[in-house]
């Protein structure tokens, strides 16, 4: 996330006297298992940071004497947790698809609305017409939104192009913005092969866009389902995008299980996401796996879907990340505070099991956990600071202004 003209990060910051401070305890990532709840709480703590860089954490009768030239921030009645990582977003679209909400209310499903060439494609049409520019500007409002709500850290798909151009166009915007770039050049057919079909699509953006979106872009994600593309075309297009050094992700089980549990594994994605319909043998093949579960629980609640089997994940060992999916169709949400919530009421994980999902393990899913998602010397400087004595109102305080103060690479932002 940039900000552009903001001052640099003082020489050294001191976030004193905080109620708690609290962590994701262990460094290897991801943390699955017993390590996926282990949080290590601090009372009464700091935070001493040295420019973008933490290089102490502990309690405050045990912290040492420091030089003046300090700069000094109060932590009385608030709790320090790491800034959050939002390791699965949209949030590069224009438009927005507040009529194709009112339809859903009344009941159309978003599966019928996808096949009328509403859904993405209309969010297609949306960021096609916007150009760079207009671009540029709708994901620096999203990013906004998504800061104030704590996320220091976010990734952003390309995939309401569809074209070389706008596909393009959305990658470089993400890292104008500061975000981890994804290519989701295969998110759905777009109108101008609907004739020719997904096999001849898939043909086109590994021959047109994918040399130059490689360069862009860390990782490459397909929506796999059905009405999407099918286990061939997925497996094609991920190995010729694994093939130029990208990572690999997954959209699979959102609406059926079409087989994306199995190819994850199979080429050793980073990730899988969604896994609303995922079964028993896909959850006990996932947690046999090194490939992340990336659970999205706000499109689970904003479709009135099954939410994803969270409990039984965690508890057969799988590795596995919250994301917000912030999107205009199945997901208007950026706020990881809210997705800590679901988590906690509706997968049935626990405060702690949340906070790392939503911290170290997400950054691993950007290969970033040796830098981003807990608080300790070495780590970036992202901290949020939770509006409370405890916490694990982070999770508690449904939809609220969880996020007090967020601090970026050392800096109040
Ligand atoms: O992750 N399911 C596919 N893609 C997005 C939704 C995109 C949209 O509706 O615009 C998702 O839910
Ligand atoms: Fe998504």
């Amino acid at each position: 996330m940039s900000s552009p003209g903001a001052d640099p990060a003082p020489a050294r910051l001191l976030i004193r006297d905080l109620a708690q401070l609290a962590t994701p305890e262990r460094r290897t990532a991801p943390l699955r298992g017993a390590a996926l709840g282990a949080v290590k709480v601090i009372e009464g703590a700091y935070v001493l940071c040295d420019q973008e860089r933490i290089i102490d954490v502990g309690a405050m009768r045990d912290l040492a004497p420091l030089a003046d030239d300090l700069e000094e921030l109060d932590g009385r009645g608030l709790s320090a947790i790491p800034g959050l990582v939002d390791c699965h977003t949209h949030a590069c679209f224009a438009g927005d698809r507040v009529g194709e909400f009112a339809l859903r209310a009344s009941g159309a499903s978003y599966e019928e609305l996808h096949a009328a060439s509403g859904g993405i494609l209309s969010t297609v049409r949306a960021t096609r017409d916007a150009g760079e520019a207009g671009l540029v500007r709708a994901l620096e409002r999203h990013v906004s939104w998504m800061l104030r709500a704590g996320t220091t850290t976010f990734e952003a798909k390309s995939g309401y192009g569809l074209n070389r151009e706008t596909e393009l166009a959305q990658l470089r915007a993400i890292r104008a913005a500061g975000g981890i770039p994804t290519w989701l050049g295969a998110h759905t057919v777009p109108p101008e092969f609907t004739d020719a079909g997904p096999a001849a699509y898939v043909d086109f953006l590994l021959a047109e866009v994918l040399p130059d979106a490689a360069r862009i872009a860390e990782a490459a994600d397909i929506f796999l389902e059905r009405g999407a593309f099918g286990v061939e075309d997925s497996r094609r297009y991920l190995e010729a995008c694994r093939g130029t050094g990208l990572e690999l992700r997954l959209h699979g089980d959102q609406f059926s299980e079409a087989g994306a549990i199995p190819l994850a594994i199979e080429l050793g994605a980073r990730s899988v996401d969604h896994l609303e319909s995922t079964g028993p043998d896909g959850i006990a093949a996932l947690a046999a796996s090194d490939v992340v579960g990336v659970l999205l629980p706000a499109s689970a609640l904003f479709l009135g879907r099954p939410m994803p089997p969270g409990r039984a994940l965690a508890e057969a060992g799988a590795a596995i990340a919250l994301a917000t999916d912030f999107n205009p169709g199945s997901a208007f949400c950026e706020s990881l505070p809210l997705i800590c919530s679901l988590a906690c009421t509706q997968l049935g994980l626990s405060p702690e099991q949340a906070l790392t999902a939503c911290t170290v393990n997400a950054a691993h899913v950007l290969a970033r956990a040796d830098r981003k998602g807990r608080l300790a010397p070495g780590y970036d400087a992202d901290i949020v600071l939770v509006d409370a004595d405890d916490w694990r109102h982070l999770a508690y305080h449904l939809g609220g202004p969880v996020a007090h103060t967020v601090l970026r690479a050392g800096r109040v932002v």
